[in-house]
Order: structure tokens, then sequence, then C-alpha cells
């Protein structure tokens, strides 16, 4: 298994084969799982150096232990196999703060870093590659002329380190990004948003966990801040909206336009929680207007931006129509649709485009920009759950009703 002829050299040049040959089995996997090119790894080069080193573990394993049994070279891959992937996902949790992978969906997995399903196929594949794959690398590599090999492998150690360094800088630039993000989020336009976010693409496309990263950060403190203006509203609010009268004329001036269009209007026809679209949306409109009048904010843009919010003719639980084929996932969509439909009919301002795009954060990345934005989210959420209940409740006594008879 080792070839006491060859230097240090011949073994750097196999270790870099190996971390690239782990490189296109990771990005083969990840691609094809979702659906898309994904750039696996932490290096911006093509390399996953824990695969070179887990080859290199598994070689010098295989040397002591070769004259054991196969079942107990097996167990003792598995073994070393687990605990370097358990290894190197601690550290990296520790040291950059950064989860590799994460199998806790998986069944008997450990503190998602390790799992027995993937243990397993790692021991296969290593018992097949110190029986195969490096006997034959090995042979291969040993033909190569000494000077080639000199070159290429400290041009490659040179790669590594300055691929290295600069991937920490990158993952350093991303966590100040999003600190930035979260200080500045109300002072930037949403261009600059997007492509803050777009320049961190690569990172959150390859780590799961750089998402929740964003989520935690921005998010979570976002929606602290908000809960603070909120606050007073729904103390006070709900008891006030009885006394519609003198606020209802203004609201109807405002949206008047909207209410009375033929194509708006066509949303009486799909049903959405317990009553139509047109009726969820009115409801919180009429809500968001009062709410954002209370807080003395722009409190047009929030009635016709919620008016709006959910501007799509189509039924939700059923749906393949050529806005949105069946595969895709309404939550995040239609939000997406609506907007195109409302630029369709209407002129929309900065603040109601705002209001249908982010009206389903968090489940959205970007948050909402304005603070009419959160009220019409709150107020969708809130009616939405209320219609909810109500639904559920009309069902259950239905149901009932029915047995009793
Ligand atoms: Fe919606
Ligand atoms: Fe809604």
């Amino acid at each position: 298994m080792l070839d006491q002829q060859l230097n240090f050299f011949y073994y750097m040049i196999l270790f870099a084969a190996y971390c690239f040959a782990g490189w296109v089995v990771e990005v083969i996997y990840r691609s094809l799982t979702r659906r898309k090119f994904v750039n696996a790894g932490f290096l911006f080069g093509p390399f996953l150096p824990i695969y070179g080193i887990g080859a290199f573990l598994v070689i010098v394993l295989e040397h002591v232990l070769r004259d054991w049994p196969v079942a107990l070279r097996l167990a003792a891959f598995g073994l070393v196999i687990t605990l370097l992937e358990y290894m190197a996902g601690y550290l990296s949790e520790k040291i950059f703060k950064l989860t590799l992978w994460d199998y806790s969906e998986y069944r008997f997995n450990l503190h998602g870093r390790v799992c027995l399903r993937f243990s397993i196929l790692w021991t296969l594949l290593a018992m097949g590659f110190v029986m195969v794959v490096h006997p034959e690398a090995l042979r291969r590599v040993a033909m190569l002329p000494d000077g080639l090999v000199q070159i290429a492998a400290i041009l490659f150690l040179l790669y590594f380190w300055i691929d290295y360094t600069f991937s920490v800088i990158s993952l350093a630039a991303f966590r100040k990004g999003v600190a930035y993000l979260y200080e500045e989020y109300f002072n930037l336009s949403s261009l600059e948003i997007e492509d803050i976010l777009k320049s961190f693409q690569r990172l959150r496309e390859a780590f799961p966990d750089l998402n929740k990263y964003v989520h935690q950060n921005i998010n979570r403190r976002i929606r602290i801040k908000v809960g603070s203006f909120l606050k007073p509203v729904s103390e006070k609010i709900f008891q006030e909206l009885d006394g519609r009268k003198p606020f209802e004329a203004e609201y109807y001036e405002t949206v008047r336009d909207i209410l009375e269009h033929e194509e708006f209007r066509k949303l009486k026809d799909y049903f959405h929680h317990n009553s139509s679209i047109y009726h969820h949306v009115h409801d919180v409109a009429y809500l968001s207007y009062r709410i954002s009048k209370f807080l003395r904010l722009d409190y047009r843009s929030a009635a016709r931006g919620a008016l709006l919010h959910d501007f799509f003719l189509y039924d939700w639980r059923n749906h393949d129509v050529p806005d949105l084929p069946r595969e895709k996932f309404h939550g995040l969509e239609h939000p997406k649709i609506a907007v195109a439909n409302a630029k369709k009919y209407f002129s929309l301002n900065d603040i109601e485009e705002d209001i249908i795009r982010k009206h389903m954060w968090p489940l959205t990345l970007v948050p909402p920009k304005y603070k009419e934005s959160y009220i019409v989210s709150f107020a969708d959420k809130y009616l939405s759950s209320k219609e909810f209940i109500s639904e559920y409740k009309k069902r259950i006594e239905k149901r009932r009703s029915k047995f009793s008879e």
C-alpha cells in the first residue's frame, strides 16, 4: 500500500488527486439532489481536503491491518472514518462556526455530524478505494518523472495555501457583510441588499447552515425591532376597531379603484381560508390601514399594498395553472405572481411593491424594508390564523353533526 521508493512529493500529488476526486463526487451528489450546479466545499478551487485526509487515513490503516480478516478491517475503517467525519464537523463548527454538512434529518445520527447510513456508505467506498483505486493510482503516479512531480507538488501546496487563506477571508467577509446588512438594513435600497446577498451566493449554496445564520442574524433581530413598534398596536387598536365609521369612508376612497376593477373582483371566485381571497385581502387591508393610521405611517400605501397582497387567480390548494405549475411551492411563489398581476392593472409605489413581495416573510429570506410591510405581514398572519381557526371550528362542527345524525 505504501511504496517505500516514492518520496513525499508523489504522495502530495496523490493527496491532491484524492481531494479533487472527492470534490467531483460531492459536486455530482449535491448538484443531482439540488437539481442545479453546486460548487461544494469551503475552498474556491475544486478540492475537498477531507477526502484526501480520509483517503490517507484508510491507506495507512490498510497498511497496518492488512493481515486482519475483512470483517474486522471493515469495522476499523467504519470507526476511523466516522471519527474523522465527526471531528471535521465538530472542529469546523467550533473554529469557523460553520456547519459543513448536516445529517440531522437522517435516522441514527449523532449531532447531525455523522449518521449510520453515510458511515456504511463511506466504509464500503473506502474498501473499494484501497482495494482497487489506490493501487492503480499508485502504479500510475510512480511512472511520472521525478522532476515533474516535485514541481507539481510544490505548486499544489502553494495554491492550496493561497486558496485556504482567501477562503477564510471570504468567510470573515460574509459574517461582516451580514452584520453590515443588519445594521444598515433600513437605509439600504432593495438593490443594494440583493447585491450583498448575491455576493455570498456560493457560500450560501455550499453550506446548509449559512441561510440559517442569515436568518438568525438579520431576521431575528429585525423581528425584535419590529416587535417594539407593533407593541402599542396590539394593545390599543383591537379595542378601537369596532368604531369603524369615521375611517371607513377614507379607506374606501383610498382603494375604490382596486375594489371596482373587473380583474380584481375575480378574486371573489377563489377560496382562501374560510372565505374568498377577495374577503381575506379586504380584511387585511382594512386592519393594515387602521394600524398604519394609528402609527402615523403611509396608510394609503399600506391599504393598497395589502389589498393586492394575494392577487393570484387560482385555488392554492389544488393548482396547476400557467402562473403556477403543480410542482412549484405556492407559499414562495404567490407573492411574485401577485406583484406581476398588480403591476399589470395598477401602478405600484415602492412601499406597495415591498408589501406584496415580502408579505410571507420570514419564509422569504430577505426581510421587508418598510414598516408598512411589517404591518401587512402581521395583519395577514393575524387574520389568517383567525380565519383558519374559525374554518377549523366549522369543519369540526360539521363532522360532529354528521356523527350525531
Ligand atoms: Fe399570501
Ligand atoms: Fe394573505
